[in-house]
C-alpha cells in the first residue's frame, strides 16, 4: 500500500478521441437537448422563494429553465435549522463516493447542463465533470479528525459551476459541517442538480442546503450573520473584499474565510522556446474556455527576437479556431456568459482599437453572447487595470536584459495566481521560478487547469487566501481550531 497517499484514483473521464465513446456521449446527451430545468431553494423547511428568473442559453439566449430566488425568509429558516454532520466519518465519505458515482452515472445531463447553461464545450465539461468527482472523492478518502467550523457558507462562480460548487460543497461536508450553498446567479441549474445528487447519495437536508438567488442580498446574508463558521468564495476579488468587510462586521474574529478570487496572469516566453509549443500553449491559455477562466492568460511577454516570428504563428492558429455552440462536438470555445461580460468586453476591445492597438481580431457568431478571439498590443501588464475575464490576450515585448524587470512588473501588479513561461534554460526556469509571485506556475505548457490530489490551485495577495483546493492543507480550514490548544 501508498503509505504516503490514501487509496483513490483521479476519475478516468472519457476518450474524445474514441469514436464509441463519443457516439455513447452524444446518445447520453440527447434526451437533453430541448429539456427545461428548473431550481428551487432546498431548505430543511419549506421553502417561499420570491420570483422566479428564467436562465438561458449564452450560445442562442434561448430560455432553458428557471430559477426561484430564495426569499429573506428561506434564508433565515436555512440558518435556524442548518445541522451539523455528526455522521460517523465513514458514513461521511461513503455518501461523498456515492454522489461521486451519481455525478458519473448522469453524465449527460450535467454535460448538457454545462453546454446550454454554461457554454462549455464537451472537452471542457469532461475536465469538469472529472474534477468534480476527484474532489467528491479525494476529500471523502481525508475526512479530517477534528471538530466542524458549524455553519459553512459555500459561494461559488459560474464559469466552474460544478466543479468549483462541488469542490467547495464537498469539503465542508467532508469536515461534517452545515452547509449553505450558493451558485453563481448564472448558472443554478446544475448546481441545482448536483445538491440533488448529494441528497440522493445520504447527505441529509438539513446538513446540505441549496438558496439561490443574487450576490447582493443572498450571498450577503448568509455571509454577513454571526451564526456563520466559516465562508469559502471563489469569484473576483472586489467581491472577496466586500464578503470580508461583511464578516469582519458580522462574525466573530477568525471565522475562516477561504477566498479563490481573479488574476492578472502572464506569461514569458524567450528567445529559446519552442515557437510551435509555445504558440499552442498561449492559445490554449488565452482562448480555451472562451478565456473564461481565473488561470487564463491575459499578459503575454515576448523576447523582442522573436516576437514577429510567434506573432505570426499566434495570428494563424487563431484564425483556425472553431467559435461556435459549444453543443456541436467540434467547437473550440463557446460564448461568454452572458450580455453584461460582452459588453464590459467588448468595450475595452473598442478603446484598443480606438488607439490603433489591435493585432489580431477574430469574427464573433450572430445570435448568443460570443466574442471573437482577440489579441491586444500594450507596453506592459501594468497597463491592465483589473482582470478582463473574456478572450482577450495582451501582448508586450521585452528584450534579454530586461527579465528581471518583467518580473517585477509581474509582481507588482499584487495579483498571484497562475504564471507560465517557455526556455529551453534549466537556469533560467529555476531563477524565474524563484522569483516569480504566483500560486500555480506552468512551464513549457499551457498554464490552465489543474489535477486533484497531484496539482491543487490557488493564488497568492489578490488572487486568493490560500490553501490550496484539490490539496492536502484545504480541509483543514473547514474545521473548528483546535480549542485544546486555545484554552492551554
Ligand atoms: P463574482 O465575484 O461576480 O461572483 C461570484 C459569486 O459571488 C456569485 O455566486 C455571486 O452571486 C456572489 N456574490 C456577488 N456579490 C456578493 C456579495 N456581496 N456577497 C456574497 N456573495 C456575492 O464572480 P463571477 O463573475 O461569478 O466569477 C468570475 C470571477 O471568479 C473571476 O474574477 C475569476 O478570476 C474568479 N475565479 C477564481 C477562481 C480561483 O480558483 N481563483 C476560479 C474561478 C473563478
Ligand atoms: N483549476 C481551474 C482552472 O483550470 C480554476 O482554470
Amino acid at each position: 500500500p501508498n503509505l504516503f497517499q490514501p487509496e483513490r484514483t483521479n476519475s478516468k473521464g472519457f476518450d474524445l478521441r474514441h469514436a464509441p465513446t463519443l457516439a455513447a456521449i452524444e446518445q447520453a446527451r440527447a434526451p437533453f437537448r430541448d429539456a427545461t430545468w428548473d431550481a428551487v431553494p432546498l431548505i430543511a423547511g419549506e421553502a417561499t422563494p420570491e420570483t422566479r428568473v428564467a436562465v438561458t442559453n449564452p450560445s442562442d439566449l434561448s430560455e432553458i429553465g428557471s430559477v426561484a430566488q430564495s426569499s429573506a425568509e428561506d434564508v433565515e429558516l436555512a440558518l435556524a435549522s442548518a445541522n451539523i454532520w455528526d455522521a460517523p466519518a465513514k458514513v461521511r465519505a461513503a455518501a461523498l463516493n456515492k454522489a461521486a458515482d451519481l455525478y458519473e452515472a448522469n453524465f449527460g445531463e450535467l454535460f448538457a447542463l454545462l453546454a446550454r447553461e454554461a457554454g462549455k464545450t464537451q472537452m471542457d465539461a469532461v475536465a469538469e465533470l472529472r474534477e468534480a468527482v476527484d474532489f467528491l472523492r479525494y476529500y471523502a478518502s481525508r475526512i479530517p479528525n477534528a471538530a466542524p467550523a458549524g455553519i459553512f457558507t459555500c459561494i461559488s462562480p459560474w464559469n466552474f459551476p460544478l466543479a468549483i460548487f462541488t469542490g467547495q460543497v464537498s469539503a465542508a461536508l467532508a469536515a461534517g459541517n452545515a452547509v449553505l450553498a450558493k451558485p453563481a446567479d448564472q448558472t443554478p441549474l446544475v448546481a441545482f442538480r448536483a445538491v440533488e445528487l448529494m441528497h440522493e447519495a445520504g447527505v441529509p437536508r438539513e446538513v446540505l442546503q441549496f438558496l439561490p438567488g443574487r450576490g447582493s442580498k443572498v450571498g450577503a446574508a448568509i455571509t454577513g450573520d454571526a451564526r456563520v463558521g466559516g465562508v469559502a468564495f471563489t469569484g473576483s476579488t472586489a467581491t472577496a473584499m466586500r464578503i470580508r468587510s461583511a464578516m469582519a462586521e458580522h462574525c466573530a474574529p477568525g471565522t475562516p474565510l477561504i477566498a479563490e478570487t481573479g488574476g492578472l496572469n502572464a506569461m514569458i516566453v524567450d528567445s529559446t522556446a519552442l515557437p510551435e509549443q509555445a504558440v499552442q500553449a498561449v492559445v490554449e491559455s488565452a482562448f480555451q474556455s472562451a478565456g473564461q477562466r481565473c488561470s487564463a492568460l491575459r499578459c503575454l511577454y515576448l523576447q523582442e527576437d522573436v516576437a514577429e516570428d510567434v506573432l505570426t504563428m499566434l495570428k494563424g492558429a487563431m484564425e483556425v479556431l472553431d467559435l461556435d455552440d459549444p453543443w456541436h462536438l467540434s467547437t473550440d470555445s463557446g460564448p461568454v456568459i452572458d450580455e453584461g461580460s460582452r459588453a464590459k468586453i467588448l468595450a475595452h476591445i473598442d478603446q484598443a482599437r480606438t488607439e490603433g492597438r489591435v493585432l489580431k481580431e477574430m469574427q464573433a457568431p450572430q445570435g448568443g453572447t460570443f466574442v471573437g478571439p482577440t489579441m491586444i498590443s500594450i507596453g506592459g501588464i501594468s497597463d491592465l487595470k483589473e482582470e478582463i475575464f473574456g478572450p482577450v490576450l495582451h501582448v508586450a515585448t521585452f528584450k534579454s536584459r530586461e527579465l528581471d524587470d518583467v518580473i517585477d512588473a509581474i509582481n507588482v501588479t499584487g495579483y498571484g495566481l497562475t504564471f507560465g513561461l517557455q526556455t529551453r534554460i534549466d537556469d533560467r526556469v529555476q531563477h524565474v521560478c524563484d522569483r516569480i509571485h504566483a500560486g500555480n506556475i506552468y512551464v513549457n505548457r499551457n498554464q490552465i487547469g489543474a489535477i486533484v490530489g497531484s496539482q491543487p490551485f490557488g493564488g497568492e495577495g489578490l488572487s486568493g487566501t490560500g490553501p490550496k483546493a484539490g490539496g492536502p492543507n484545504y480541509l483543514a480550514r473547514f474545521c473548528a481550531p483546535d480549542r485544546r490548544q486555545s484554552t492551554a
